[in-house]
């Protein structure tokens, strides 16, 4: 019989998983369908996961939370990021889990390989830098927030991450005397991703990523502000394409309990690009 899944959000028009992990059931000759389900109302998404007799979900903004408040259990590193993006049910129980955050581990192997990463400067302090900082400190990573505003400051103090305003970065570099170069800044603000904007001020911005090794940017598909500043300076970059495909693959092994071969993830890839 087959297996129904969907992303639910809103919006949701604009989402790719669906192409994803249907090229995905394809490869492989899964009976599955993944659809999309326009929610308005956060506060019923169980009910609506279990009376759409769904076997699996991915869920997107702004519903991560609810969904996480109102799910039977809840898996791994989810629990301390508080929110979720992945439904699974088994025999009527909503199992939940994040693989943002394995999924943005994963995308960033390749700077990996090539040099260690012990300091990261993450740009932004919303719901994916919270399951950023989480995957980055299980693995003690020194972690640095630099927000525009104060907003969720003490989650990420409790992880153990600096975390400093604009105002307070300016004054760490007028002070002088401390490192500010890190080995990964991340750009996990939406500045960038409807519009032009730096995710902070350039006079700030210019100097933390010419001193910085590597360079990431959450939003996929486009040359945003921020990466045109590290290809500016020759830093070597890449977007959040990975990531999208990767949180995507993660989850695609737990809705069919398949492991995940290169030939598969390729045709995932292939899904999520075509328009
Ligand atoms: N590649 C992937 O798989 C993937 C997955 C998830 C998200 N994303 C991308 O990641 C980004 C963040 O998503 P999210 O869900 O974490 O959003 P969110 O929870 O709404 O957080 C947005 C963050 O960006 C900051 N911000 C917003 N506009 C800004 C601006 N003009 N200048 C500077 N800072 C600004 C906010 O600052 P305040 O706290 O001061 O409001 C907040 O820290 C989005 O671009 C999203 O598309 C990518």
């Amino acid at each position: 019989m087959t297996k129904n899944y969907t992303i639910f959000g809103d919006p949701v028009e604009h989402s790719k998983s669906p192409q994803m992990h249907n090229a995905g059931f394809k490869q492989i000759s899964f009976d599955g369908n993944y659809t999309k389900t326009h929610l308005l109302n956060g506060s019923t998404i169980k009910e609506k996961f279990l009376s759409d007799n769904l076997k699996g979900a991915n869920i997107t903004v702004p519903h991560k939370i609810d969904a996480f408040k109102a799910a039977d259990e809840i898996i791994g590193l989810a629990n301390k990021i508080g929110a979720i993006n992945t439904y699974i049910n088994e025999n009527n129980k909503v199992i939940a889990y994040n693989t943002d955050a394995p999924g943005f581990m994963k995308a960033i192997e390749e700077f990996q390989d090539i040099e260690p990463i012990n300091t990261v400067l993450l740009l932004g302090a919303g719901g994916t830098s919270k399951a950023i900082a989480v995957a980055l400190r299980e693995i003690n990573i020194d972690v640095t927030v630099l927000n525009r505003s104060m907003n969720n400051k003490d989650f990420f103090t409790d992880l153990g991450c600096k975390f400093y305003d604009w105002d307070g970065m300016r004054l760490l570099f007028s002070g002088g005397g401390f490192v500010l170069s890190y080995d990964l800044i991340i750009n996990s603000t939406s500045a960038g991703l409807k519009d032009e904007l730096y995710p902070v001020s350039l006079e700030l911005l210019k100097p933390l990523v010419e001193q910085s090794t590597f360079a990431f940017d959450c939003i996929y598909g486009k040359l945003t502000p921020f990466l045109q500043i590290a290809k500016e300076y020759g830093i070597k970059y890449k977007d959040g394409e990975d990531m999208l495909l990767y949180q995507g693959v993660i989850a695609f092994e737990l809705f069919t309990d398949i492991k995940a071969d290169n030939d598969l993830v390729e045709s995932m890839r292939k899904g999520l690009k075509e328009s």
